[in-house]
């Protein structure tokens, strides 16, 4: 008998999961814009939240994740991420992954907003590394077919089912799924932790091919990122071993801001940091000098080697620290099992939106979403290989244009980033976005003729998208701060979507 056709789009952590799990009962290829090894997965150090002590449970878990979500989250679908992480661990584990250990057991590190040290890590901070090298690994032996440099343009919808996608230079593949994994979206931003082909591929092309979209003003900044090009991330396990934030004179200014201090939500330390650096108008310090220059060499050496290549010795002087772009808890709308609301199209990893983070992700809870939801939409679509549409009432509409101006012009990616981080960044308000919507407007959708005019066409349309989303949005809860309405408005508890008019 034919098995039926899985194109995976993407090979971090969710993509690799779900082909690795498909190739049992499908024919997969798996497709992906640059190197395999290129994507956010790759690049993440402190770990991945996983409850595996007796001290810890599913339930602290659960009431963690929904705490920073700050009201967003879906509980039922943080509930099967939480349950879902000893399985996707066990999975791990027999692929391959040697996650750190201490003595007999799993070793576990403490991050920001988590109620028990309960986050896994490999090769110190170079957990996303060992992750992908085993998922490849596997993958390698597997019958998936691999197409590296193949980018994907836009899903083929025919008679308003997905059957395919079509590659840069025209060639359509056919498929019975198309399941996007294609990651993040950092490079909308000028400065981000994520690597250069987070580029909101997924999300584009899913509004192209009429999918809905949801909380795209959900957009996380890592507090900690060095102040310095590149903006290499500093994970917030540092902090979780200790390390503080101190301004320029030296005040550690977390602790008058949060009684959790550096170990706040994300989203209160990020604006923590741009608020003293404005204030100051001076750097504002990671300072992990009490932990010495051994033990963070041993822990992290990652950042260790990072810091040493731009003449940093972090172990000896505290270092300058920013927030850059990191993390989109929006996406494309999905369900549980990665159905979007086009039949045949799923979405899984950071790419979608189940709801699960809300309007702030829980530090650490990004791998474990890619392994529990990649997995989990296979076993879907085992079930239900039609791949019906999801088709909740499970968010409200934005109205929103998102075509050119008559008489649009020519724009650079620079510019919109730019743009971007002024105007629908760390703090945003009705002027401030008003200005964006109407300049990426006047933008002109590139020609999709090189890798970089297709990636320039997916940032205009999302950062539309997303513009149009924070204005939409007037409360601010989580990581969207609008400081014309700084309080959060529980009229407002709802998830927000939208979709191009076919
Ligand atoms: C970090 O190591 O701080 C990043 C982890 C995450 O974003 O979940």
């Amino acid at each position: 008998m034919t098995r039926p056709h899985l194109l995976v789009v993407g090979s971090g952590i969710a993509g690799l999961t779900a082909a690795l799990d498909a190739a049992a009962t499908h024919r997969v290829t798996l497709l992906a814009k640059d190197e395999l090894d290129q994507s956010n997965t790759r690049y993440a150090q402190g770990g991945i939240a996983v409850v595996s002590t007796p001290e810890d449970s599913v339930a602290a878990h659960v009431a963690d994740t929904l705490a920073a979500g700050a009201g967003l989250s879906d509980a039922e679908v943080v509930r099967v991420l939480c349950a879902g992480g000893p399985d996707a661990l066990a999975s791990m584990l027999a692929r391959g992954v040697a996650f750190d250990r201490d003595g007999d057991g799993l070793a576990h590190g403490l991050e920001a907003a988590h109620s028990a040290a309960r986050i896994l890590h490999a090769g110190g901070d170079a957990t996303g590394h060992a992750i992908v090298s085993a998922l490849l690994d596997r993958l390698t032996a597997s019958p998936v077919e691999v197409r590296p440099r193949s980018t994907v343009v836009d899903v083929v919808v025919r008679d308003g089912r997905a059957v395919g996608v079509r590659l840069l230079g025209g060639e359509e593949v056919a498929a019975d799924a198309v399941l996007l994994a294609t990651g993040g979206a950092g490079q909308l931003y000028p400065f981000t932790t994520n690597p250069a082909v987070a580029t909101a591929d997924g999300v584009a092309i899913a509004l192209r091919a009429g999918a809905a979209v949801a909380d795209l003003e959900m957009y996380q900044f890592h507090p900690t990122s060095l102040d310095a090009p590149g903006s290499f991330l500093v994970s917030e396990a540092v902090r979780g071993e200790g390390a503080v934030l101190r301004d320029a004179s030296g005040h550690r200014f977390m602790t008058d801001l949060h009684a959790s201090a550096e170990l706040a939500p994300r989203d209160v330390v990020a604006r923590g940091i741009a608020a003293t650096m404005a204030r100051t108008g001076r750097p504002v310090v990671l300072d992990a000098t009490a932990l010495g220059p051994e033990f963070l060499a041993r822990r992290f050496p990652t950042i260790d080697a990072a810091c040493r290549d731009l003449g940093l010795d972090w172990g000896r002087t505290p270092v300058a620290v920013t927030p850059a772009a990191h993390y989109a808890m929006g996406g494309v709308r999905t369900d549980s099992w990665g159905r979007t609301s086009v039949p045949g199209l799923l979405a899984v990893g950071e790419v979608a939106c189940t709801g699960l983070h809300g309007a702030n992700r829980l530090a650490s809870n990004s791998l474990l979403d890619g392994a529990v939801f990649g997995a989990r939409a296979v076993r879907g679509l085992r079930e239900r290989p039609a791949v019906e549409p999801f088709d909740a009432t499970w968010a409200e509409p934005v109205p929103v244009d998102l075509a050119d101006a008559d008489g649009a012009e020519p724009f650079t990616r620079a510019d919109l980033q730019q743009l971007l981080w002024r105007c629908a960044g760390l703090s945003r308000d009705a002027a401030g976005l008003t200005e964006a919507a109407a300049e990426l407007r006047r933008w002109r959708t590139p020609e999709v003729d090189d890798v970089k005019g297709s990636e320039d066409a997916n940032l205009l349309l999302v950062g539309r998208a997303l513009v149009a989303a924070a204005l939409a949005r007037t409360e601010s809860r989580g990581s969207h701060h609008r400081t014309d309405f700084p309080d959060r408005d529980d009229t407002q508890a709802v998830h927000r979507s939208l979709a191009l008019q076919p």
